[in-house]
């Protein structure tokens, strides 16, 4: 499948609402309550959300231009430890790489900045994302608040002769 990963910005809002209430997207996401609040509401809250100085959000685009799916860093400049949030995938494309891009894309940007660390947490029930995750260098990092558990990937050290 081909698609490209870019920066998303605000005009990008109003699908990244819709992925996230797809039913077979939404539970595995840790929506705030504004989630329930209308689409209109959520629309506004992923405004805010790619607007967000801390985020750094990227979507897979097709070549039509139909955004298939996202994922947030979220770091400071002057912070060794960044975030990965809100993997999701439309699941009419799921299975063909995008997920894989995207966190492909997360760990490039977390060692260019470089972070030393990646956080994530992810639901215990979710065993595909886990593997995915796990495929990626994320190592289980303990429990966290409701049922998730928390994984982190070290940047690799470098190797000095
Ligand atoms: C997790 C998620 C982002 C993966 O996205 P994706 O585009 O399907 O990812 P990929 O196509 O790169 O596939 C990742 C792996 O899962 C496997 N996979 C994907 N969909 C699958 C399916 N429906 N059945 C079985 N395996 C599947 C792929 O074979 C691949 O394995 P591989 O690397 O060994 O080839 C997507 O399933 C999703 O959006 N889920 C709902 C939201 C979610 O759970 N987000 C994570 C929150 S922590």
């Amino acid at each position: 499948m081909e698609f490209c990963v870019r920066p998303a910005t605000v005009d990008d809002a109003e699908r990244l609402a819709e992925i996230d209430l797809i039913p077979e997207v939404r539970p595995w996401l840790d929506l705030p309550p504004e989630a329930s609040r209308g689409r209109d509401a959520w629309v506004r809250a992923n405004r805010e959300w790619v607007e967000h100085p801390e985020h750094h959000c990227v979507v897979a685009v097709l070549p039509n231009g139909f955004v298939a799916g996202s994922v947030t860093l979220r770091y400071t400049r002057n912070d060794l430890d960044g975030v990965c949030l809100a993997l999701k995938v439309d699941p009419e494309y799921q299975g063909q790489g995008i997920g894989s891009a995207l966190l492909r894309w997360v760990i490039e940007t977390a060692d260019a900045v470089p972070l030393a660390r990646v956080y994530l947490a992810v639901l215990r029930s979710n065993s595909l994302a886990i593997a995915l995750y796990a495929r990626h260098g994320f190592v289980y990092a303990g429990p966290t608040a409701h049922d998730c558990d928390r994984m982190v990937r070290h940047r690799p050290r470098r190797h000095h002769r």
